[in-house]
């Protein structure tokens, strides 16, 4: 297996210096642009500091390639290759930063031959660094982290997201799913308002599961491979292997949470990551579902 930790340390300097720039500016005015809905939001903080990882890991490793959610918001499409690729979301709950809500992560996910190799999910505001390499185990602020290994879904919190999408169908669909989990029933739901964050409450124990339709590959690629590494199982809503590109996700402490999950909630339609061309223009809503 082949080593990455350089690359990964490099990583994890990046994302510390780029969530200071993040702190600094959670405390500010900001100015705020609509992308696919009223709900999917950007600021100039968002951009800045995609710009400044690009451009610091870029000068370190000139050949890489990069997936970022602003630069294609601003038309860059979503290829992912066999080369080296940075997968990048420089604020995960742009939501949460704009309203100073305290859960905000710089989301770094590492790819090559289109496998994630290992992630990074930096929660600035309580400084709380989670990390994983491929084969190598799951830490928060470098100790060792564990899923709880729950199996029965009636003991189970549930995080889960309510999304961007305000339309009619996404809206029932998501709050159905909720309200059949609910009704199952599990522990609790909860949403902390960024897909990187509710992750790793999986991978850290505190959460049991985690499912979401329609967010992006930039919000999960880096947290999936925290849960595996730390024990859970990731796979798409419908029961099939985990595309971090489909826009659905369940992770879970146990196969058999996640594939309960599966079986209770229903998916929306979402166009594929790979397959659509996301612009942002100076608050025009972009086109990213169907
Ligand atoms: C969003 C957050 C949010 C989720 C959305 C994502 P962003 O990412 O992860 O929790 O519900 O689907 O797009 O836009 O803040 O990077």
């Amino acid at each position: 297996m082949a080593d990455w930790t350089e690359y990964l340390n490099f990583g994890i300097s990046v994302a510390k210096q780029a969530g200071e720039v993040v702190l600094t500016a959670f405390q500010q005015q900001k100015e705020v642009k609509l992308k696919s809905s009223p709900a999917d939001l950007v600021t100039e903080t968002d951009q800045r500091v995609e710009k400044i990882l690009i451009a610091a890991i870029r000068n370190q490793y000139p050949q890489h390639r990069f997936i970022g959610e602003e630069s294609v918001a601003a038309g860059e499409r979503v290829e992912l290759t066999d080369h080296p690729t940075w997968i990048i979301d420089p604020i995960d709950g742009t939501v949460n930063f704009v309203h100073r809500f305290p859960f905000v992560a710089i989301s770094i996910a590492f790819t090559v031959n289109k496998q994630v190799e290992f992630g990074i999910v930096y929660s600035c505001v309580d400084d709380k660094l989670f990390h994983a390499q491929r084969g190598r185990g799951a830490f928060l602020n470098g100790e060792p982290l564990r899923v709880s290994g729950q199996e029965d879904i009636n003991q189970c919190v549930v995080v889960t997201e309510i999304g961007a999408e305000r339309d009619d169908l996404a809206l029932s669909t998501m709050t159905s799913n909720i309200f059949r989990l609910l009704k199952l029933p599990v522990h609790g739901v909860r949403a902390l308002g960024t897909a990187a964050v509710d992750m790793c409450q999986v991978a850290a124990g505190g959460a049991d599961a985690y499912y979401h339709i329609g967010m992006h590959c930039w919000d999960i690629a880096a947290s999936a491979i925290i849960i595996q590494e730390a024990g859970g199982v990731v796979i798409d809503t419908d029961g099939s292997e985990f595309d971090m590109m489909s826009r659905r996700v369940i992770a879970a402490s146990s196969a058999a949470v996640a594939s309960r999950i599966a079986q209770v909630i229903w998916p929306f339609p979402c166009r594929r990551d790979d397959e659509v061309h996301h612009k942002c223009v100076h608050g025009e809503t972009g086109v990213d579902r169907l």
